[in-house]
């Protein structure tokens, strides 16, 4: 449905933010995991029209997004990772307002629009109160309420669940999954519980590459039987990471658990572990950072 073509971008200091990103995102949700920095909110804002790929090509349906911004406007919906805008009006006369910058011209409309999604995101209760006082959880609801006017057949929200408590986040995943599988709806994080929870599809991008894309069962099955676990002291750990290639360490009870990568066993007290996406997700970033980029970061000439 979308897809992505060789699209780079590299900003005017020179960042190669996105290095020729090919991607083909299927309707339902879809998990764009990455560390900060890997060009998550980049390919965000570049899909989302707000900004100019260097190189590439966008397509979504038949919309070619590059020539055509204003008809993919038309059909998206975009909660930006810092959704800056908390203004002292209730949230019902906001989402009214954004209603109207929407197209949606008829009050009548407006009205049964802004209530449904009042009604979704579990918001109607305060509809009168101001966005400026709503919690993290309740904004970043505020912040799904506004992406669905006018429904919009992409979706694209940017981090939506950092900072988040955990229930505010599991009441927020759950509003995210109910919104259909008719659409396209792009979630990125740096948090792997987001993706295993929720998407059937799912990308790690780091320092701008797709390194992995697939479904996270299928990922974690190829995992079998390569990842391997032992419970070490701290002081071993240091001369652990010289003897094997730790992809997670985890604390536990005051010991620390290592997940190494062998594709035989290792012996030396380590068993089988039954790999995660979280040994997928460290496994992909450990080999990311090992491979050099294919062509040096270029510095700028400055026009
Ligand atoms: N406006 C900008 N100008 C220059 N560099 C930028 C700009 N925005 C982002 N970057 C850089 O591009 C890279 C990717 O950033 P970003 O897309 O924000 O990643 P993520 O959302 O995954 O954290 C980072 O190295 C960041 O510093
Ligand atoms: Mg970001």
């Amino acid at each position: 449905m979308l897809d992505l073509e060789n699209v780079t971008h590299v900003y005017a200091n020179g960042t190669r933010a996105l290095d020729a990103v090919t991607l083909h995102v299927p309707k339902g949700m879809f998990g764009l995991l990455g560390p900060n920095g890997a060009g998550k909110s980049t390919l965000m804002r570049t899909v989302a029209t707000l900004q100019t790929p260097t190189e590439g090509t966008i397509r979504f349906g038949d919309i070619d997004v590059i020539a055509k911004p204003e008809a993919l406007r038309e059909r998206l919906g975009y909660l930006p990772q810092d959704f800056g805008v908390y203004p002292r009006v209730s949230a019902y006369d906001m989402l009214d307002h954004m209603a109207v910058l929407k197209g949606v011209a008829s009050a009548q409309e407006r009205k049964e629009t802004v209530e449904t999604l009042l009604e979704q995101t579990n918001l109607w209760a305060v509809r009168k109160k101001a966005i400026a006082g709503f919690s993290g959880g309740m904004r970043q609801r505020f912040g799904i309420a506004q992406a669905l006017i006018g429904n919009p057949e992409l979706i694209i929200v940017d981090e939506p669940t950092a900072g988040l408590d955990p229930e505010e986040r599991n009441r927020f995943l759950n509003l995210l999954a109910e919104i259909g599988e008719n659409v396209v709806v792009i979630l990125s994080t740096h948090i792997v519980e987001d993706v295993s929870d929720l998407c059937p599809r799912m990308a790690v991008l780091a320092a701008g590459r797709i390194q992995l894309e697939g479904a996270p069962l299928d990922l974690i099955a190829k995992t079998r039987g390569a990842v391997w676990a032992k419970t070490i002291g701290r002081d071993e750990l240091d001369e652990c990471r010289l003897r094997y290639e730790i992809i997670s360490t985890r604390l536990f009870a005051g010991r620390t658990i290592i997940h190494i990568l062998s594709s035989d066993d290792p012996g030396d007290g380590f068993t089988a572990a039954a790999g995660g996406l979280e040994d997928v997700y460290f496994s992909t970033l450990a080999r990311s950072r090992r491979v050099p980029a294919s062509e040096p970061v270029s510095s700028t000439v400055a026009a």
